[in-house]
């Protein structure tokens, strides 16, 4: 296929997306306020020129990240990455989980779990229903919608956003330019169900590829998703990322998605100095997480009722934090940051030895 088709193609499989995504939005919320006025009243309209701001930043995030294939940092196939028969399968579980989910916000019930779940042994501010969600993050239903889930919410962006971690990921990398690319370990921390691992898989198809996460539910989930593409298993683990289980200056590369909001400032400072242990020196560090306040203050009225809308009681903290200082405190140097349409990219390197 020329790369004048392959784009367009690229295009209009987003487009799809995007206009799913606008879909159920749209059909969902005139649902939810059919039922559960109140909720309706709470979710503050977004203004058109704001709303037109947003589908320009999405377009830009949508052409770097064709640019960044051409480019060869990562093969056009994982454009078009999708897991469809998930999407079939569980697209109307999401549709029935709904009402449960505007109940338990209604009812600000934030810690509703079933009786067969259990909740010991994990830090308290991780036993929430994050979004709503039946379960949190601990059964094996919530870790089968989770991606769609946040497809939906994103309108089909979320992995074109993952993937602008690859770049400074490859970037950084260079730094062990005499290293095998066997050799190369990389740690994903918090991988979820395994949709930065499996970019990762498709940028870095040699490296010794590792995640971890708090959830056995969606480390199983990772697992099944990772084991269906070529290249090495990567390696999972349960654990819990103030305590990172590896050895010091193990990893050439780290990288976490969407973690930093969902933590309480003083867990974030301490995951970010274990993700400064665990590093090599010389090595890169890569955080993807929400757009914070002085990103876009445009866009201050909806960072201010996501975290009621979505029951994310830790974002508002999160969208006023330093991480910049934060990793330098940890002993990170030169840092940047970047924005891509609602994220933010903080690359941090930890001081090579001389
Ligand atoms: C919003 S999800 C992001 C998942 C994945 N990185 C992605 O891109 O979709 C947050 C993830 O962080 C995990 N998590 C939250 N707190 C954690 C902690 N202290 N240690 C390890 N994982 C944690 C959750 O289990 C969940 O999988």
């Amino acid at each position: 296929m020329s790369d004048t088709l392959t784009k367009l193609t690229y295009q209009t499989f987003q487009q799809g997306k995007s206009y799913f995504g606008l879909a159920h939005k749209t059909l969902s919320s005139r649902l939810m306020n059919l039922i559960h006025p109140s909720l309706g009243q709470k979710r503050k309209p977004i203004p058109n020129e704001v709303l037109f701001k947003l589908r320009e930043k999405m377009n830009q995030l949508l052409e770097t990240d064709w640019q960044d294939a051409e480019k060869g940092i990562y093969p056009q196939s994982l454009l078009f990455d999708n897991p469809w028969s998930d999407f079939f399968r569980y697209y109307p579980l999401v549709c029935l989980d709904l009402p449960q989910t505007w109940e338990r916000s209604e009812k600000k019930k934030y810690q509703e779990f079933s009786p067969q779940i259990e909740t010991d042994g994990y830090p308290s501010y991780y036993v929430q229903n994050f979004h709503h969600q039946s379960n949190g993050y601990l059964s094996a239903e919530s870790a089968n919608l989770y991606d769609l889930q946040v497809e939906l919410l994103f309108s089909g962006t979320a992995d074109p956003m993952r993937r602008r971690i690859l770049a400074p990921l490859k970037q950084g990398l260079k730094a062990f330019d005499s290293v095998a690319p066997r050799q190369m370990r990389i740690l994903d921390v918090a991988c979820g169900t395994g949709r930065t691992l499996r970019m990762i898989r498709g940028a870095l198809p040699q490296a010794s590829l590792y995640g971890m996460d708090l959830s056995p539910a969606y480390l199983r989930k990772a697992n099944q998703h990772l084991s269906e593409i070529p290249g090495e298993l990567p390696q999972l683990l349960q654990a819990n990322a103030e305590e990172l289980p590896y050895l010091n200056d193990y990893f050439h590369g780290v990288t976490s998605v969407f973690l930093f909001h969902e933590l309480p400032a003083q867990v974030r400072q301490k995951v970010i100095e274990q993700c400064f242990r665990v590093t090599k020196p010389g090595g890169v560090f890569v955080i993807c997480d929400s757009i914070q306040m002085s990103d876009s203050p445009e866009l201050a009225v909806t960072m201010e009722s996501f975290p009621e809308v979505f029951h994310e009681p830790y974002y508002r903290d999160y969208t006023h934090d330093d991480l910049v200082q934060r990793l330098e405190a940890a002993g990170f140097e030169n840092i940047s940051t970047q924005v891509h349409f609602v994220s933010k990219y903080f690359i941090a390197h930890k001081p090579a030895v001389n």
